[in-house]
């Protein structure tokens, strides 16, 4: 078994939060302290951190840190939902960041309820936070335990964005997959999209890969049809950023695009999320919020004009993939195979309740 490093993207230390800030990787490694909640709110919007997970569980540490900053003046209940509310409308398509603020406020409601001290509200927010910090992790082991199986010996693994430790709590979905099939020995040569506009896949995964080792390439997102059709891809995988009831699934823009050409070429398009992914509340990918950004990311590269300024651009951060271009979904409890409405409701409430 090869020996892997345990990149770990936040740090809490003496109940303050540091990050590592993305978006200087991978020139510079800067850890940036997070002191309230309202610097946690403008990390996740600017894209310091990002990745669903990850924005999950620092939304998490967000609302512990601004309850424990206003704890002292009295209107907790009033400060709590300004705290909530600010945290969750910095992103709105990743459903994890939703998740992870709906548990701590209930925890935060029913530590209320109890009559708690102060202080014993803080520390049961902040354990709530680092719970669900390391429930992620742990996911991310069993996914990759799962997906490595479905993994040739010799592969060549077609990969978007970044889905790795930087965009968890460590080890990764899709990218973890692909550790934990590297870990087991197996000889994997990774496709990284650089994924425009932010180039999420050629700093930050390219980064992950560069530091564990793993032989890659870094692709233009528009070279990945002429490759496959070459016969050069034996699988696609990807993270999700919301897997709604029929089984679609929204991740970052241009993943759609993948899943057709997989499609097409009759390869395999796996994508790997963990259960806090899943909104069963959605009916289909349509009713998915999508994120419109800056038309700045499109026309500008780091730091540089790329465009003509009198020019437009539009920036849809996310697609929807349908159901059916999806060979199989991976997550920690298992797989599921023949992604539609039926099995999924199957699967999670017979593994959950
Ligand atoms: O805009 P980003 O960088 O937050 O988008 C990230 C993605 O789309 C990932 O694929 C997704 O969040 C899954 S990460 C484990």
């Amino acid at each position: 078994m090869r020996k892997l490093k345990d990149i770990k993207p936040l740090k809490l230390e003496n109940y303050t939060l540091y990050v590592i800030n993305q978006l200087k990787l991978p020139n510079e490694l800067e850890w940036v302290k997070l002191e309230n909640y309202i610097d946690v709110a403008k990390a996740i919007k600017n894209m310091l951190v990002r990745g669903a997970p990850l924005i999950g569980i620092v939304g998490a540490y967000g609302f512990a840190v601004g309850i424990k900053n206003c704890i002292e003046n009295g209107k907790v209940m009033e400060n709590g939902k300004e705290i909530y509310e600010t945290l969750l409308n910095t992103r709105p398509t990743a459903v994890n960041l939703q998740w992870a603020l709906e548990r701590m406020w209930n925890k935060f409601e029913n530590l209320l309820k109890e009559n708690k001290e102060k202080e014993e509200i803080v520390n049961e927010l902040f354990k709530e936070a680092y719970r669900i910090e390391l429930e992620d992790y742990h996911a991310n082991k069993m996914m990759g335990g799962y997906g490595q199986v479905l993994i040739p010996e010799k592969a060549t693994v077609l990969t978007h964005c970044n889905t790795g430790a930087l965009a968890t709590a460590g080890w990764g979905t899709a990218l973890g997959v692909i550790r934990s099939a590297y870990e087991n020995g197996k000889d994997i040569t990774v496709l990284v999209d650089e994924t425009r506009p932010y180039l999420q896949g050629s700093r930050l995964t390219a980064w992950e890969l560069k530091e564990e080792g793993i032989p890659h390439y870094i692709i233009t997102d528009n070279s990945a049809g002429f490759l496959i059709s070459k016969g050069k891809v034996d699988l696609i995988i990807v993270g999700a950023d919301r897997i709604v009831a029929n089984g679609d699934v929204a991740n970052k823009i241009g993943t759609y695009t993948l899943s057709v050409l997989a499609k097409e070429h009759n390869i395999p398009f796996y994508v790997v999320a963990p259960t806090s992914t899943f909104d069963l509340t959605t009916p289909t990918g349509k009713d998915i919020p999508i994120e419109v950004r800056d038309e700045r990311e499109v026309k500008t590269c780091g730091g540089c004009e790329i465009a003509p300024e009198q020019s437009k651009a539009i920036n849809y951060s996310f697609d929807i993939t349908p159901a059916e271009n999806i060979t199989a979904i991976i997550t920690e409890k298992g797989l599921i195979n023949e992604v539609n409405e039926k099995n999924i409701k199957n699967f999670l409430n017979y593994k959950i309740n």
